[in-house]
């Protein structure tokens, strides 16, 4: 058993993206092995400025260290600095179809966002996720529900190439995030929570200062009626008690016990109690992260190396089984 999840160096992150990606991170590092990847090698498909990317890369990997990613005893480090990576994905290349890559929703929809910049990469996108997670014989991976037809790729060219050389790869399996798709936007519940909204008033994200939250949470939408409770007719009010519940770790019933009786107002302001408690340990936590470079380098250093010495080993599998080189790895 091992779990393989990568995160994209893009933008700063939401209370929904935490919920729903780095909570689920956490959680299943007290079970399994873990490896988390930040994909840099993904995030250069669109464009980017080199200096904000490398940035982020650090942004990102403090706030998966402030979440409470545990790198002593699992691996957290950088894609481009692991070779194998781009390695295997040439390899896998040549199992890819070009007219199953064509299918792929994301290259599709990322195709009409920038119809000038239609590279090669972003068409690859698929394989180079699936080298990703079959360099570490990943048996668990989790995904947002968007990046399920990647999975199935993966699962496919794992599939495609033990029957074509030997089994080297187990078939990984994609573990849906528990709420990620369902934390929704704090001003229109319909539509998933997303950094891209028109409104601020969409997310909070996790760089918000307090007054920033309180002030979002008073103006987050309900529902008509007055009752604190969870269930289909209330999709906004849902929305609100599924981030408290999550944010504080505790049961729906119990949210809806501790408000019956009383109103949205005071619902509300145990909310922003909540987050703004989240919130304040996340960002100690983050800068004190953030601002220790020399630590995070230490960090990414390490699990660089320890990424390494897996890809490599089964890198040189996949290069005897394919026949490339001379055998036996060399
Ligand atoms: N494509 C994923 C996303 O955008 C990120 C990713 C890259 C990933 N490689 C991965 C996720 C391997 C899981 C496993 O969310």
């Amino acid at each position: 058993m091992l779990v393989f999840s990568g995160v994209q160096p893009t933008g700063t992150l939401h209370i929904g993206n935490y919920i729903g990606s780095i909570k689920q991170w956490i959680s299943l590092q007290k079970e399994y092995p873990c490896v988390f990847c930040i994909v840099d090698l993904h995030a250069i498909t669109v464009r980017h400025v080199p200096a904000k990317l490398r940035t982020l890369t650090l942004d990102v990997a403090a706030t998966y260290l402030a979440a409470g990613v545990d790198f002593e005893r699992h691996i957290l480090f950088v894609q481009s600095e692991v070779a194998e990576h781009t390695q295997l994905t040439w390899i896998l290349n040549s199992l890819a179809k070009v007219s199953e890559l064509k299918l792929m929703h994301q290259f599709k929809e990322k195709s009409k966002e920038d119809a000038k910049n239609i590279n090669a990469a972003l068409f690859d996108y698929p394989v180079l996720m699936a080298a990703d997670i079959l360099l570490y014989k990943a048996t668990h991976v989790p995904i947002g529900h968007d990046q399920m037809q990647h999975m199935e790729i993966t699962r496919e060219l794992a599939r495609r190439f033990n029957a074509q050389f030997g089994e080297v790869f187990p078939i990984p399996e994609g573990v849906l995030h528990k709420f990620g798709a369902r934390i929704m936007g704090l001003d229109d519940p319909t539509k998933k929570m997303a950094k891209t909204a028109s409104s601020a008033y969409n997310y909070i994200l996790l760089t918000d200062t307090i007054d920033e939250a309180r002030d979002k949470i008073k103006h987050a939408v309900t529902d008509s009626g007055r009752e604190i409770i969870f269930g289909e007719k209330k999709p906004a009010v849902s929305n609100l008690i599924t981030i408290y519940s999550a944010l504080t770790d505790t049961p729906i019933s119990d949210i809806e016990k501790k408000y019956e009786g009383k109103g949205y107002k005071e619902f509300k302001e145990g909310l922003a109690d909540a987050i703004c408690e989240f919130l304040g340990t996340f960002q100690k936590k983050y800068k004190k992260f953030r601002s220790d470079e020399k630590l995070l380098n230490s960090i990414l250093d390490d699990g660089a190396k320890r990424a390494k010495k897996i890809a490599s080993k089964t890198f040189a599998e996949v290069r005897d089984a394919v026949g490339l080189g001379r055998g036996d790895s060399k």
